[in-house]
Protein backbone atom coordinates (compact mmCIF):
# COMPACT_ATOMS: atom_id res chain seq x y z
CA UNK A 1 0.00 0.00 0.00
CA UNK A 2 1.13 3.64 -0.81
CA UNK A 3 1.28 5.91 2.08
CA UNK A 4 0.22 9.61 0.95
CA UNK A 5 0.97 12.38 3.48
CA UNK A 6 -1.18 15.00 3.73
CA UNK A 7 -0.06 18.34 2.98
CA UNK A 8 -0.45 21.72 4.49
CA UNK A 9 -3.63 23.65 3.63
CA UNK A 10 -2.38 26.34 0.51
CA UNK A 11 -4.43 27.63 -2.02
CA UNK A 12 -3.29 27.37 -5.82
CA UNK A 13 -4.64 29.49 -8.61
CA UNK A 14 -4.33 28.19 -12.12
CA UNK A 15 -3.45 31.06 -14.67
CA UNK A 16 -4.53 29.45 -18.06
CA UNK A 17 -6.63 27.77 -15.89
CA UNK A 18 -9.67 26.45 -18.44
CA UNK A 19 -6.69 25.31 -20.79
CA UNK A 20 -5.26 21.98 -22.15
CA UNK A 21 -2.62 21.66 -19.29
CA UNK A 22 -5.10 22.66 -16.86
CA UNK A 23 -7.86 20.07 -18.29
CA UNK A 24 -5.34 17.30 -19.23
CA UNK A 25 -3.22 17.29 -16.42
CA UNK A 26 -3.73 19.31 -13.34
CA UNK A 27 -7.45 19.16 -12.85
CA UNK A 28 -6.77 15.55 -12.90
CA UNK A 29 -3.86 15.51 -10.74
CA UNK A 30 -4.82 17.73 -8.24
CA UNK A 31 -8.35 15.51 -8.11
CA UNK A 32 -6.32 12.08 -7.61
CA UNK A 33 -3.93 13.91 -4.80
CA UNK A 34 -7.51 14.52 -2.91
CA UNK A 35 -9.25 11.42 -3.69
CA UNK A 36 -6.07 9.83 -1.71
CA UNK A 37 -6.36 12.34 1.10
CA UNK A 38 -3.32 14.33 0.48
CA UNK A 39 -4.70 17.78 -0.21
CA UNK A 40 -6.72 19.38 2.97
CA UNK A 41 -10.52 20.33 2.25
CA UNK A 42 -9.81 23.82 3.03
CA UNK A 43 -7.67 24.83 0.35
CA UNK A 44 -8.38 27.05 -2.37
CA UNK A 45 -8.22 25.96 -6.41
CA UNK A 46 -8.93 29.18 -8.53
CA UNK A 47 -8.77 28.57 -12.34
CA UNK A 48 -7.96 32.20 -14.15
CA UNK A 49 -8.79 33.34 -17.64
CA UNK A 50 -9.93 35.87 -20.23
CA UNK A 51 -13.06 33.99 -21.18
CA UNK A 52 -15.70 34.74 -19.38
CA UNK A 53 -17.00 31.45 -17.16
CA UNK A 54 -19.36 31.21 -14.19
CA UNK A 55 -18.17 29.40 -11.01
CA UNK A 56 -20.75 26.54 -12.34
CA UNK A 57 -19.63 26.32 -15.95
CA UNK A 58 -16.43 25.81 -14.44
CA UNK A 59 -16.96 23.32 -12.39
CA UNK A 60 -18.85 21.29 -14.92
CA UNK A 61 -15.69 21.97 -17.41
CA UNK A 62 -13.41 20.29 -14.05
CA UNK A 63 -15.60 17.53 -13.70
CA UNK A 64 -16.03 16.51 -17.62
CA UNK A 65 -11.82 17.13 -17.54
CA UNK A 66 -11.68 14.77 -14.63
CA UNK A 67 -13.68 11.92 -15.86
CA UNK A 68 -12.22 12.11 -18.91
CA UNK A 69 -8.55 12.08 -17.75
CA UNK A 70 -8.63 10.50 -14.41
CA UNK A 71 -8.75 7.00 -16.16
CA UNK A 72 -10.98 6.46 -13.49
CA UNK A 73 -14.94 6.59 -12.71
CA UNK A 74 -15.50 10.03 -10.47
CA UNK A 75 -17.78 9.45 -7.62
CA UNK A 76 -20.87 11.94 -7.03
CA UNK A 77 -20.23 12.08 -2.90
CA UNK A 78 -16.39 12.64 -3.95
CA UNK A 79 -16.96 14.96 -6.12
CA UNK A 80 -19.19 17.24 -4.22
CA UNK A 81 -16.84 17.89 -1.42
CA UNK A 82 -13.66 18.32 -3.87
CA UNK A 83 -15.96 20.74 -6.46
CA UNK A 84 -16.34 22.74 -3.42
CA UNK A 85 -12.68 23.78 -3.58
CA UNK A 86 -12.60 25.11 -6.90
CA UNK A 87 -13.85 28.64 -8.05
CA UNK A 88 -13.07 30.29 -11.75
CA UNK A 89 -12.43 34.20 -12.03
CA UNK A 90 -12.03 36.09 -15.76
CA UNK A 91 -9.31 38.20 -15.93
CA UNK A 92 -6.12 39.50 -18.01
CA UNK A 93 -3.45 38.67 -15.69
CA UNK A 94 -0.99 39.96 -18.08
CA UNK A 95 -2.53 43.85 -17.01
CA UNK A 96 -1.31 44.90 -13.78
CA UNK A 97 -4.98 47.17 -13.75
CA UNK A 98 -7.13 44.31 -14.23
CA UNK A 99 -9.12 43.77 -11.06
CA UNK A 100 -6.55 42.52 -8.78
CA UNK A 101 -8.66 42.84 -5.69
CA UNK A 102 -11.46 40.37 -7.31
CA UNK A 103 -8.90 37.28 -6.84
CA UNK A 104 -7.50 38.01 -3.76
CA UNK A 105 -10.91 37.75 -2.61
CA UNK A 106 -10.56 34.55 -3.25
CA UNK A 107 -8.02 33.68 -1.82
CA UNK A 108 -7.81 32.86 2.20
CA UNK A 109 -5.30 35.47 3.82
CA UNK A 110 -3.42 33.37 6.08
CA UNK A 111 0.23 31.74 6.27
CA UNK A 112 -0.63 29.27 3.73
CA UNK A 113 1.57 29.20 0.93
CA UNK A 114 -0.04 30.58 -2.78
CA UNK A 115 1.34 29.07 -5.64
CA UNK A 116 0.57 30.52 -9.07
CA UNK A 117 0.98 28.07 -11.53
CA UNK A 118 1.37 29.93 -15.18
CA UNK A 119 0.26 27.46 -17.94
CA UNK A 120 0.05 29.84 -20.08
CA UNK A 121 2.66 30.74 -22.92
CA UNK A 122 5.80 31.43 -21.72
CA UNK A 123 5.57 34.70 -23.66
CA UNK A 124 3.32 36.36 -21.02
CA UNK A 125 5.26 34.83 -17.84
CA UNK A 126 7.14 38.56 -17.01
CA UNK A 127 4.09 40.49 -17.67
CA UNK A 128 1.90 38.10 -15.71
CA UNK A 129 4.73 38.40 -12.80
CA UNK A 130 5.37 41.57 -12.78
CA UNK A 131 1.15 42.55 -12.32
CA UNK A 132 1.25 39.92 -9.40
CA UNK A 133 3.85 41.76 -7.71
CA UNK A 134 2.32 45.15 -8.47
CA UNK A 135 -0.94 43.83 -7.19
CA UNK A 136 0.87 43.23 -3.68
CA UNK A 137 0.67 39.41 -4.80
CA UNK A 138 3.78 37.71 -4.51
CA UNK A 139 4.59 38.75 -1.11
CA UNK A 140 5.26 36.28 1.78
CA UNK A 141 4.83 32.34 0.75
CA UNK A 142 3.84 33.21 -2.59
CA UNK A 143 5.58 31.04 -5.33
CA UNK A 144 5.00 30.21 -8.75
CA UNK A 145 5.24 27.52 -11.10
CA UNK A 146 6.46 28.23 -14.73
CA UNK A 147 6.15 25.30 -17.49
CA UNK A 148 8.49 24.14 -20.21
CA UNK A 149 9.82 25.58 -22.24
CA UNK A 150 11.24 28.27 -20.67
CA UNK A 151 11.81 30.21 -23.90
CA UNK A 152 12.97 29.84 -27.15
CA UNK A 153 16.52 30.05 -27.00
CA UNK A 154 19.27 31.31 -24.33
CA UNK A 155 18.30 35.09 -24.73
CA UNK A 156 14.68 34.85 -23.83
CA UNK A 157 15.24 32.26 -21.33
CA UNK A 158 17.40 34.52 -19.97
CA UNK A 159 14.90 37.60 -19.87
CA UNK A 160 12.10 35.46 -18.37
CA UNK A 161 14.13 34.10 -15.36
CA UNK A 162 15.77 37.75 -14.95
CA UNK A 163 11.90 39.37 -15.13
CA UNK A 164 10.34 36.66 -12.85
CA UNK A 165 13.48 36.31 -10.61
CA UNK A 166 13.07 40.59 -9.87
CA UNK A 167 9.72 39.14 -8.62
CA UNK A 168 9.86 36.22 -7.01
CA UNK A 169 12.68 34.90 -5.17
CA UNK A 170 14.72 32.05 -6.84
CA UNK A 171 13.52 29.39 -4.24
CA UNK A 172 9.74 30.36 -4.70
CA UNK A 173 10.65 29.68 -8.70
CA UNK A 174 9.45 26.09 -9.88
CA UNK A 175 10.36 25.35 -13.29
CA UNK A 176 9.02 22.33 -13.84
CA UNK A 177 9.85 19.21 -16.31
CA UNK A 178 7.26 16.92 -15.88
CA UNK A 179 10.17 13.88 -16.89
CA UNK A 180 11.43 14.57 -13.73
CA UNK A 181 8.07 13.94 -11.84
CA UNK A 182 7.79 10.14 -13.57
CA UNK A 183 8.17 7.19 -11.04
CA UNK A 184 10.98 5.98 -13.22
CA UNK A 185 12.64 8.99 -13.79
CA UNK A 186 13.07 9.25 -10.18
CA UNK A 187 14.29 5.81 -9.45
CA UNK A 188 17.52 6.38 -11.33
CA UNK A 189 18.90 7.96 -8.47
CA UNK A 190 17.58 5.35 -6.68
CA UNK A 191 19.15 3.06 -8.77
CA UNK A 192 22.13 4.69 -9.72
CA UNK A 193 23.10 5.09 -5.69
CA UNK A 194 20.87 3.17 -3.50
CA UNK A 195 22.75 -0.09 -5.01
CA UNK A 196 26.62 -0.65 -4.77
CA UNK A 197 26.40 -2.90 -7.73
CA UNK A 198 26.24 0.08 -10.68
CA UNK A 199 28.51 2.63 -9.42
CA UNK A 200 31.81 0.82 -9.77
CA UNK A 201 30.87 0.01 -13.40
CA UNK A 202 29.71 3.86 -14.64
CA UNK A 203 32.13 5.03 -16.26
CA UNK A 204 34.19 4.74 -19.44
CA UNK A 205 36.00 1.92 -18.17
CA UNK A 206 33.20 -0.79 -18.16
CA UNK A 207 30.20 1.18 -20.45
CA UNK A 208 30.60 1.12 -24.45
CA UNK A 209 27.81 3.76 -24.63
CA UNK A 210 24.48 5.09 -23.97
CA UNK A 211 21.19 5.55 -25.19
CA UNK A 212 18.32 7.55 -24.55
CA UNK A 213 14.81 7.25 -26.38
CA UNK A 214 11.42 9.02 -26.14
CA UNK A 215 9.75 7.76 -29.19
CA UNK A 216 6.30 8.96 -29.29
CA UNK A 217 3.55 7.83 -32.05
CA UNK A 218 1.02 10.94 -32.00
CA UNK A 219 1.84 13.58 -34.23
CA UNK A 220 1.57 16.97 -33.54
CA UNK A 221 -2.20 17.60 -33.76
CA UNK A 222 -4.00 20.50 -32.76
CA UNK A 223 -0.46 21.87 -31.04
CA UNK A 224 0.81 22.51 -34.82
CA UNK A 225 1.06 26.32 -34.76
CA UNK A 226 3.44 25.86 -31.47
CA UNK A 227 5.17 23.05 -32.12
CA UNK A 228 5.88 24.31 -35.72
CA UNK A 229 7.85 27.39 -33.80
CA UNK A 230 9.93 24.54 -31.32
CA UNK A 231 10.09 21.81 -33.40
CA UNK A 232 11.95 18.27 -31.50
CA UNK A 233 14.98 19.92 -30.27
CA UNK A 234 12.66 23.17 -28.26
CA UNK A 235 10.07 20.62 -27.32
CA UNK A 236 11.89 17.38 -26.28
CA UNK A 237 15.28 17.76 -26.53
CA UNK A 238 16.50 21.06 -24.27
CA UNK A 239 14.88 19.66 -21.57
CA UNK A 240 12.89 15.94 -21.30
CA UNK A 241 15.91 14.17 -22.74
CA UNK A 242 18.88 16.67 -21.60
CA UNK A 243 17.43 16.19 -17.93
CA UNK A 244 17.59 11.96 -18.33
CA UNK A 245 21.35 12.57 -19.67
CA UNK A 246 22.17 14.76 -16.53
CA UNK A 247 20.62 11.97 -14.34
CA UNK A 248 22.11 9.27 -16.12
CA UNK A 249 25.51 11.05 -16.11
CA UNK A 250 25.55 13.42 -13.14
CA UNK A 251 28.20 12.25 -10.12
CA UNK A 252 26.71 11.35 -6.65
CA UNK A 253 25.22 14.09 -4.99
CA UNK A 254 26.27 14.62 -1.04
CA UNK A 255 22.75 14.25 -0.70
CA UNK A 256 19.56 14.14 -2.49
CA UNK A 257 18.78 17.97 -1.19
CA UNK A 258 17.56 20.38 -4.25
CA UNK A 259 20.74 22.15 -4.36
CA UNK A 260 22.83 18.78 -4.43
CA UNK A 261 20.98 17.39 -6.77
CA UNK A 262 20.62 20.28 -9.03
CA UNK A 263 24.30 21.56 -8.84
CA UNK A 264 25.88 18.07 -9.85
CA UNK A 265 22.88 18.30 -13.12
CA UNK A 266 24.36 21.85 -13.89
CA UNK A 267 27.97 20.08 -14.41
CA UNK A 268 26.98 17.73 -16.49
CA UNK A 269 25.35 20.45 -19.00
CA UNK A 270 28.33 22.18 -18.92
CA UNK A 271 30.44 19.42 -19.81
CA UNK A 272 28.58 18.62 -22.73
CA UNK A 273 30.53 19.24 -25.67
CA UNK A 274 29.60 22.01 -27.96
CA UNK A 275 27.95 20.57 -31.76
CA UNK A 276 30.55 22.28 -34.39
CA UNK A 277 29.17 22.74 -37.89
CA UNK A 278 32.26 20.95 -39.21
CA UNK A 279 30.54 18.41 -37.38
CA UNK A 280 26.94 18.06 -37.23
CA UNK A 281 26.02 16.54 -40.32
CA UNK A 282 27.98 13.67 -39.29
CA UNK A 283 26.91 13.12 -35.42
CA UNK A 284 23.34 15.01 -35.54
CA UNK A 285 20.25 13.93 -37.94
CA UNK A 286 17.08 16.10 -38.39
CA UNK A 287 13.77 14.98 -39.63
CA UNK A 288 10.06 15.34 -40.77
CA UNK A 289 7.69 12.85 -40.34
CA UNK A 290 5.37 11.85 -44.24
CA UNK A 291 2.78 10.00 -44.69
CA UNK A 292 2.73 6.67 -43.00
CA UNK A 293 0.57 3.67 -41.26
CA UNK A 294 0.77 4.03 -37.66
CA UNK A 295 -1.05 1.60 -35.37
CA UNK A 296 -3.25 0.59 -39.02
CA UNK A 297 -4.11 4.05 -39.85
CA UNK A 298 -3.10 6.00 -42.45
CA UNK A 299 -1.93 9.35 -41.39
CA UNK A 300 -1.08 12.66 -42.66
CA UNK A 301 2.21 14.32 -43.37
CA UNK A 302 3.81 16.45 -40.78
CA UNK A 303 3.51 19.03 -43.77
CA UNK A 304 -0.22 18.06 -44.95
CA UNK A 305 -1.18 18.52 -41.06
CA UNK A 306 0.43 21.93 -40.87
CA UNK A 307 -0.88 23.08 -44.55
CA UNK A 308 2.31 24.64 -45.03
CA UNK A 309 5.00 22.84 -47.79
CA UNK A 310 7.48 25.23 -46.52
CA UNK A 311 8.14 24.24 -42.98
CA UNK A 312 11.49 22.73 -42.10
CA UNK A 313 10.80 21.87 -38.50
CA UNK A 314 11.96 18.69 -37.22
CA UNK A 315 9.47 16.11 -35.66
CA UNK A 316 12.58 14.13 -35.21
CA UNK A 317 16.13 14.44 -33.32
CA UNK A 318 19.01 12.62 -32.85
CA UNK A 319 22.40 12.98 -31.85
CA UNK A 320 25.35 11.82 -30.33
CA UNK A 321 26.62 13.78 -27.69
CA UNK A 322 29.52 13.40 -25.76
CA UNK A 323 29.97 14.37 -21.83
CA UNK A 324 33.26 15.88 -21.64
CA UNK A 325 34.64 15.03 -18.10
CA UNK A 326 36.83 12.21 -16.58
CA UNK A 327 33.76 9.98 -15.93
CA UNK A 328 32.68 9.52 -19.27
CA UNK A 329 35.62 10.16 -22.22
CA UNK A 330 35.31 8.52 -25.18
CA UNK A 331 31.84 7.32 -24.32
CA UNK A 332 29.14 8.67 -26.78
CA UNK A 333 25.64 9.31 -25.43
CA UNK A 334 23.47 8.65 -28.16
CA UNK A 335 19.69 10.63 -28.19
CA UNK A 336 16.90 10.86 -30.13
CA UNK A 337 12.97 11.53 -29.51
CA UNK A 338 11.10 12.05 -32.69
CA UNK A 339 6.87 12.01 -33.22
CA UNK A 340 4.75 9.85 -35.48
CA UNK A 341 7.26 6.56 -34.23
CA UNK A 342 6.19 3.28 -34.35
CA UNK A 343 5.34 3.39 -30.61
CA UNK A 344 5.21 5.27 -27.78
CA UNK A 345 8.15 4.25 -25.29
CA UNK A 346 10.82 5.88 -23.62
CA UNK A 347 13.87 4.02 -22.21
CA UNK A 348 17.90 4.62 -21.16
CA UNK A 349 20.08 1.72 -22.01
CA UNK A 350 23.38 1.31 -20.98
CA UNK A 351 25.69 -0.68 -23.15
CA UNK A 352 28.53 -2.60 -21.21
CA UNK A 353 31.80 -3.57 -23.11
CA UNK A 354 32.48 -6.53 -24.31
CA UNK A 355 34.35 -9.21 -22.05
CA UNK A 356 37.81 -8.52 -22.88
CA UNK A 357 38.49 -12.15 -23.90
CA UNK A 358 35.66 -14.24 -25.65
CA UNK A 359 36.42 -17.60 -24.28
CA UNK A 360 33.12 -19.09 -25.47
CA UNK A 361 33.86 -18.17 -28.89
CA UNK A 362 34.05 -15.15 -31.03
CA UNK A 363 30.09 -15.20 -32.22
CA UNK A 364 28.55 -15.79 -29.01
CA UNK A 365 27.02 -12.76 -27.36
CA UNK A 366 29.28 -11.34 -24.26
CA UNK A 367 28.15 -8.15 -23.08
CA UNK A 368 26.13 -7.00 -20.64
CA UNK A 369 22.78 -4.74 -21.38
CA UNK A 370 20.96 -2.82 -18.64
CA UNK A 371 17.61 -1.15 -19.71
CA UNK A 372 16.22 1.03 -17.96
CA UNK A 373 12.67 1.26 -19.25
CA UNK A 374 10.61 4.65 -18.41
CA UNK A 375 6.95 3.91 -20.26
CA UNK A 376 5.21 2.20 -20.88
CA UNK A 377 6.00 -1.19 -18.98
CA UNK A 378 8.14 0.46 -16.56
CA UNK A 379 10.89 -1.67 -14.94
CA UNK A 380 14.67 -2.41 -15.15
CA UNK A 381 16.58 -5.31 -17.09
CA UNK A 382 20.01 -6.58 -16.81
CA UNK A 383 20.66 -8.78 -19.54
CA UNK A 384 23.04 -11.77 -18.38
CA UNK A 385 25.06 -14.00 -20.64
CA UNK A 386 23.65 -17.75 -19.96
CA UNK A 387 24.29 -20.95 -21.00
CA UNK A 388 21.64 -22.56 -23.34
CA UNK A 389 20.11 -25.87 -21.68
CA UNK A 390 21.23 -29.11 -23.45
CA UNK A 391 23.67 -31.35 -24.13
CA UNK A 392 25.70 -30.65 -27.51
CA UNK A 393 28.47 -28.12 -27.06
CA UNK A 394 28.22 -24.87 -25.17
CA UNK A 395 26.38 -22.19 -26.41
CA UNK A 396 25.62 -18.84 -24.95
CA UNK A 397 22.43 -16.22 -24.85
CA UNK A 398 22.12 -13.05 -23.30
CA UNK A 399 18.84 -13.13 -21.06
CA UNK A 400 17.53 -10.34 -19.02
CA UNK A 401 16.90 -10.20 -15.07
CA UNK A 402 13.49 -8.90 -15.69
CA UNK A 403 12.37 -5.89 -12.66
CA UNK A 404 8.62 -5.40 -13.89
CA UNK A 405 7.49 -2.50 -11.73
CA UNK A 406 3.75 -3.71 -12.47
CA UNK A 407 4.45 -7.02 -11.07
CA UNK A 408 6.40 -5.92 -8.18
CA UNK A 409 4.33 -2.92 -6.71
CA UNK A 410 0.27 -3.30 -7.59
CA UNK A 411 -0.04 0.37 -7.91
CA UNK A 412 -1.84 2.91 -10.05
CA UNK A 413 0.88 4.91 -11.18
CA UNK A 414 0.53 8.56 -10.19
CA UNK A 415 0.80 10.95 -13.04
CA UNK A 416 4.05 13.39 -13.18
CA UNK A 417 1.66 16.21 -12.22
CA UNK A 418 0.58 14.86 -9.44
CA UNK A 419 3.90 14.33 -7.52
CA UNK A 420 5.23 17.57 -8.66
CA UNK A 421 2.13 19.76 -7.71
CA UNK A 422 2.26 18.28 -3.90
CA UNK A 423 6.45 19.14 -3.93
CA UNK A 424 5.14 22.55 -4.96
CA UNK A 425 3.33 22.64 -1.69
CA UNK A 426 5.58 21.08 0.30
CA UNK A 427 8.30 23.55 -0.79
CA UNK A 428 10.46 20.91 -2.17
CA UNK A 429 12.57 22.00 -4.99
CA UNK A 430 14.37 18.79 -5.97
CA UNK A 431 12.74 18.04 -9.39
CA UNK A 432 12.67 21.32 -10.74
CA UNK A 433 15.25 22.88 -12.57
CA UNK A 434 17.22 25.92 -11.59
CA UNK A 435 17.57 28.87 -13.50
CA UNK A 436 21.47 28.05 -14.35
CA UNK A 437 20.39 24.25 -15.40
CA UNK A 438 17.66 26.02 -17.93
CA UNK A 439 19.93 28.44 -19.17
CA UNK A 440 23.37 26.10 -19.64
CA UNK A 441 20.62 23.82 -21.30
CA UNK A 442 19.68 26.76 -24.14
CA UNK A 443 23.45 27.30 -24.74
CA UNK A 444 24.15 23.51 -25.75
CA UNK A 445 20.74 23.83 -27.71
CA UNK A 446 21.50 27.26 -29.17
CA UNK A 447 24.57 26.10 -30.82
CA UNK A 448 23.25 22.86 -32.10
CA UNK A 449 20.97 24.97 -33.68
CA UNK A 450 23.44 27.33 -35.48
CA UNK A 451 26.07 24.50 -36.43
CA UNK A 452 22.75 23.14 -38.03
CA UNK A 453 22.21 26.41 -40.08
CA UNK A 454 25.89 26.79 -40.71
CA UNK A 455 26.42 23.76 -42.11
CA UNK A 456 23.26 23.79 -43.91
CA UNK A 457 21.90 19.85 -42.51
CA UNK A 458 19.43 18.47 -44.63
CA UNK A 459 15.85 18.03 -42.91
CA UNK A 460 14.96 14.42 -43.74
CA UNK A 461 11.52 12.69 -44.19
CA UNK A 462 10.54 9.47 -42.44
CA UNK A 463 7.61 7.58 -43.14
CA UNK A 464 5.03 7.58 -39.75
CA UNK A 465 5.27 4.59 -38.22
CA UNK A 466 8.82 3.56 -38.55
CA UNK A 467 10.53 1.93 -35.31
CA UNK A 468 13.80 3.75 -36.31
CA UNK A 469 12.74 7.33 -37.95
CA UNK A 470 14.82 8.13 -40.41
CA UNK A 471 17.32 5.58 -42.16
CA UNK A 472 19.82 8.53 -41.39
CA UNK A 473 19.55 7.77 -37.90
CA UNK A 474 20.52 4.29 -37.98
CA UNK A 475 23.28 5.03 -39.85
CA UNK A 476 24.41 7.71 -37.41
CA UNK A 477 24.82 4.65 -35.07
CA UNK A 478 26.20 2.03 -37.90
CA UNK A 479 28.55 4.51 -38.65
CA UNK A 480 30.63 3.39 -35.21
CA UNK A 481 29.23 -0.46 -35.91
CA UNK A 482 26.61 0.15 -33.32
CA UNK A 483 22.80 -0.25 -33.67
CA UNK A 484 19.66 0.89 -31.32
CA UNK A 485 18.56 -1.06 -29.06
CA UNK A 486 15.13 -2.71 -30.02
CA UNK A 487 13.12 -5.19 -27.95
CA UNK A 488 13.57 -8.93 -29.22
CA UNK A 489 16.92 -7.62 -31.58
C1 LIG B 1 5.70 17.57 -23.69
C2 LIG B 1 5.88 17.94 -25.13
O1 LIG B 1 6.59 18.28 -22.88
O2 LIG B 1 5.97 16.16 -23.53
C3 LIG B 1 4.97 17.11 -26.01
O3 LIG B 1 5.59 19.32 -25.30
C4 LIG B 1 5.19 15.64 -25.75
O4 LIG B 1 5.21 17.40 -27.38
C5 LIG B 1 5.09 15.33 -24.27
O5 LIG B 1 4.19 14.91 -26.47
C6 LIG B 1 5.49 13.89 -23.98
O6 LIG B 1 5.23 13.61 -22.63
P1 LIG B 1 4.90 12.12 -22.15
O7 LIG B 1 4.76 12.26 -20.67
O8 LIG B 1 3.63 11.72 -22.85
O9 LIG B 1 6.06 11.28 -22.55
Amino acid sequence: MAKFIPVDTFDLVIFGGTGDLSQRKLLPALYHRFLDGQIPEDSRLVAASRSTMSNKAFREFALEACKNFTGETVEPEDWAKFEKMLSYISMDATDPDADWDKLKAQLVDDDRPTIFYLAVTPKIYVPICEALGKAGLSKGDARVVLEKPIGTDLESARAINAGVGAVFREDHIYRIDHYLGKETVQNLLVLRFGNTLFEPLWNRTAIDHIQITVSEDVGVGDRAGYYDSAGAVRDMLQNHLLQLLCLIAMEPPNSVTADEIRTEKIKVLNALRPVEAKCAAQETVRAQYGPGTVDGKQVKGYLEELDNQDSKTETFVAIKAWVDNWRWARVPFYLRTGKRMRSRHSEIVVQFREAPHAMFGEEQAHSNRLIIRLQPDEGVQLYVQIKEPGPGGLRVQSLPLNLSYAESFQLRYPDAYERLLMDVVRGNLSLFMRREEVEEAWEWVDGLLDAWQDAKVPVYTYSAGLEDGPVEARMLLRQDERDWWSNGK
